[in-house]
């Protein structure tokens, strides 16, 4: 079976951007900025971006074009190819530091996980590596298509007017937001709603997914991500023109010196490698399919602008609506589904400003929930082998589909609480100790984005910046032949981040949230 290609750079582009722009930028970034102080959050991201995200990117991009393999073939292609065994013992020492970071805080089932990759990597190396990597995109994919699932019940309720309860006329903004706070929150206490949901959501991530590399996910992307876009600004245009807006506005970018903890570090940290789509195959995965005619540095620096541009965009689509109606912007998960309800009631032509924005939600969903069962099918379709006959994508498809739904099903079912089951609570607490969190979901969350990716991205530095080394990589950065019409300082700058700056940063931040550097 031949390997499939993007057909031009900006498929490629709009592609990672597709996968990287997502419910991260949209539905997470904006709580995640109002529960870690604002203007703040948004600044520690930012340079996190450019230092450390961005970095990290290119590295994987390179790995994938130059193996052109799944991402588990790849590392250990780079890995063998590199000559320089001895790393895969330093990323044993890693995970052994990272048992300790997990003992301290008294999550077993992790300290456990983690003692078993010194074993793994010391014997694997960085294959092992991949298959965290993998392991990982499809555990985020079994909650993110929960939320992908909200996302298709608010289109409905949207078209069919029920995103706010019928008050009496008068009622105040704010009040219609609390109302529709309470619609929300039934509505996911309600598993079998979210159930169907849930399905219609991985249904289309399984269809697009079943179309291959050109006439599924790139021909989706180009249609798609330039729509979002323009929806991002319609509602944008509406939120800021509402009275009262100023205040969220200033919310969002005015960063405060006392908002500053290496707990929003390390949230920030978490949430560049979510929203960038890193260090969880996928940008290995969509680089294997990238000619070597392509600037990688280019491609990458479009990805990390467009995607840090929609988060912003995202924000101030949110925030002063927020403050318009007098919300808390620390209101979490359902930030924008208790608080946009209320904000599109009070608006001309309501219905039809919220239908386009969860249409451009679910979009932003698709382009990214596609990306993440692209990294398990691609392993499946290049490693499964009975006899001479290889995985098949319809295969692979359906696998990563019943992986996932069997999975997410936890997570639908205990959203808001442990689903009622008193046992399951007390396991997860059990095992996960101080990571423990209220919900399968926001533990799942929690345990994979800001734990598994900074780890894994950490590792994906090791073997760029020092196992293949940045002479050897920076190169290939470039396009084919174009030595000489790129300025040189660039590569070099990118070789400096991946071997120093990107690692010292995330090994800092882990060190200092599992209280090793004091608060
Ligand atoms: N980057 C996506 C987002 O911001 C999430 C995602 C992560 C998608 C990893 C694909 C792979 O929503």
């Amino acid at each position: 079976m031949t390997r499939e290609n993007w057909t031009s750079s900006i498929g490629f582009i709009l592609a990672s951007a597709g996968s990287a722009i997502g419910l991260g930028n949209i539905w997470k970034f904006p709580y995640m900025a109002g529960e870690n102080g604002g203007g703040t959050f948004v600044l520690v991201y930012v340079l996190c971006v450019a230092f450390i995200g961005l970095p990290v990117m290119c590295g994987e991009m390179l790995i994938g074009r130059h193996t052109r393999r799944n991402v588990i073939n790849a590392m250990g292609k780079v890995e063998r190819l590199s000559g320089r065994p001895a790393v895969r013992f330093v990323l044993s020492v890693l995970s052994a530091g990272m048992a300790v970071a997990f003992a301290t805080l008294h999550a077993w089932l992790p300290t456990v996980l983690a003692l078993l990759g010194v074993w793994a990597f010391a014997k694997k190396g960085f294959s092992a590596i991949g298959w965290v990597c993998t392991a990982v995109a499809l555990a985020i994919l079994s909650y993110y298509a929960v939320i992908g699932g909200w996302i298709v019940d608010y289109i409905w309720r949207a078209l069919t007017c029920t995103l706010a309860p019928a008050l009496p006329d008068g009622a105040t903004a704010a009040e219609v937001a609390k109302a529709s706070g309470a619609v929300f929150g039934d509505y996911v206490a309600n598993p079998w709603r979210v159930l169907v949901g849930f399905l219609i959501f991985m249904a289309l991530t399984g269809v697009v997914l079943l179309g291959g590399i050109q006439k599924g996910i790139e021909r989706m992307s180009k249609v798609l991500m330039p729509a979002l876009f323009i929806l991002l600004l319609v509602v944008i245009v509406r939120s800021v023109t509402l009275p009262g807006a100023a205040a969220g506005i200033e919310f969002l970018l005015k960063p405060t010196a006392a908002a500053l903890s290496p707990k929003v570090v390390l949230m920030a940290l978490g949430q560049v490698f979510f929203s960038l789509s890193l260090g969880m195959a996928i940008t290995v995965t969509y680089g294997s399919y990238l000619h070597k005619e392509h600037n990688i540095l280019r491609a990458a620096g479009w990805v990390g602008v467009l995607d840090t541009l929609a988060a912003l965009l995202a924000g101030l689509a949110i925030f002063p609506a927020v403050f318009a109606v007098g919300l808390d912007p620390s209101s979490g998960p359902g930030l924008i589904f208790g608080a946009l309800p209320a904000v599109f009631d009070a608006m001309w032509l309501g219905p039809v400003w919220a239908t386009c924005f969860f249409v451009m939600l679910l979009i932003a969903a698709v382009t990214s929930s596609v990306a993440l069962l692209e990294c398990g099918a691609t392993v499946f379709i290049e490693r499964w082998r009975r006899g001479h006959k290889r995985g098949s994508r319809k295969h692979a498809v359906a696998v990563g589909f019943a992986l996932c739904t069997l999975m997410g099903l936890m997570a639908v079912f205990s959203t808001n609480d442990w689903g009622g089951c008193a046992a399951l609570e007390k396991a997860a607490a059990l095992c996960m100790g101080q990571l423990a969190h209220d919900s399968w979901f926001n533990l799942l969350d929690n345990f994979a984005s800001n734990w598994c990716l900074p780890f894994t991205a950490l590792a994906i530095t090791l073997l760029v910046g020092w196992a293949w080394g940045p002479r050897r990589a920076a190169p290939e950065l470039l396009a084919a032949g174009e030595e000489g019409r790129f300025p040189a300082w660039v590569p070099r700058l990118w070789g400096f981040l991946v071997r120093w700056v990107s690692p010292i940063g995330i090994v800092l931040v882990f060190l200092s949230v599992s209280g090793f550097l004091g608060e």
